[in-house]
């Protein structure tokens, strides 16, 4: 009977797998709580495939912990394969999928909540709020009507984020190195970064984490932006520079910062500190600041978006285990 072994199964993932299982009747599901490492990988024996997602790294010991197992068909249920060393798994003849396309409205729309709850001093006003003092000013708001929103990355998630904006009456522009070609049509592209920066209220990210964009928001493009400009991570940490937002936000030139994702995450976000030393001073200080959102990497987190990601997983891990096409397989070749 084929296997699939699926790790680091949370508890709000387990109805889903139990789902896919129930639809699946000729399949043997498995799974545990625990993250994939070379350790663990003991637990998929007899497997065909397995299923992980994104936390840890995945080095060349975990990769070859499950060749030795002789499973190579390999199906993570988010987007980013950032964490997997690819150039291993290729080498060792591995099958991989990803599930790029769960939701993108979960993360826009978390982008664009958090995004108006900036505009609108939201955290210092619950704040007031909570100490009874039911005050207006000084904290008044601005609309999203009047904001010019510059999205950085037209893809399926950039694309939903422009809609809302746009909903909420906002003026969109855009820039990608990949135009597409129904927006172009449409007028929404600068010509470059340069110009989306100057001309930009709210500034959204929403590309991959690739070598080139890395600290893309850094000392220089910052002084680049408008004053007040609130800036919008809710893709990946590396992304921006974080000590460059701090000075930003320190001299007033930055209005408010959007942090769903943070250069230093792994091993802080979707961790419990709530009765223990808190590791990171600068992120104390960040979730601290009444102008910064700081949320744990839980844009992607929602009901919709989670079946999604287990139900396309197991979809592919099978399809990959049957030497069928799967829907969406990271293709090696180009990846590194
Ligand atoms: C992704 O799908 O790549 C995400 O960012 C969410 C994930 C780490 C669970």
């Amino acid at each position: 009977m084929t296997k699939i072994y699926a790790y680091a199964i949370r508890k709000d993932e387990e109805p889903y797998v139990h789902e896919w299982k129930e639809a699946h009747k000729d399949v043997d599901v498995d799974f545990t709580d625990q993250l994939l490492t070379p350790e663990t990988a003991e637990l998929a024996k007899g497997a065909d495939g397995v299923v992980t997602y994104q936390q840890l790294d995945y080095k060349a010991d975990t990769i070859e912990a499950l060749d030795k197992l002789g499973i190579h068909n390999w199906s993570i249920r988010n987007v980013g394969i950032d964490n997997i060393d690819l150039k291993k798994a290729k080498e060792l003849g591995f099958k991989i999928t990803n599930v790029p396309v769960y939701s993108p409205d979960a993360i826009a729309e978390h982008a664009a909540i958090q995004a108006a709850r900036v505009l609108r001093q939201d955290k210092v006003m619950d704040e007031k709020v909570a100490k009874h003092d039911l005050r207006w000013a000084p904290t008044i708001g601005r609309e999203v009507r009047d904001q010019t929103v510059g999205v950085v990355g037209t893809g399926h998630i950039g694309q939903v984020f422009m809609r809302i904006m746009e909903g909420f009456g906002a003026k969109v522009i855009a820039y990608d190195i990949f135009k597409n070609p129904e927006l172009e049509k449409k007028g929404y592209y600068v010509d470059d970064l340069d110009e989306l920066y100057a001309k930009s209220d709210v500034i959204s990210l929403h590309v991959p984490d690739t070598p080139e964009n890395v600290h893309m928001i850094n000392d220089d493009s910052i002084k680049k932006m408008k004053d007040g400009v609130v800036i919008v991570n809710v893709s990946r940490g590396p992304l921006v520079d974080t000590d460059a937002v701090v000075r930003g936000l320190d001299s007033g030139k930055v209005f408010g910062f959007v942090m769903d994702t943070y250069e230093n995450e792994v091993g802080i976000f979707n961790s419990d500190f709530s009765n223990k030393d808190f590791p990171d001073k600068r992120l104390a200080d960040l979730i601290a600041r009444p102008n910064v959102l700081v949320t744990p990497h839980t844009a992607f987190y929602t009901t919709h978006a989670v079946r999604n990601m287990v139900i396309k997983a197991f979809d592919n891990n099978l399809k990959l285990i049957k030497g069928e096409k799967a829907d969406t397989p990271v293709d090696l070749d180009k990846e590194f």
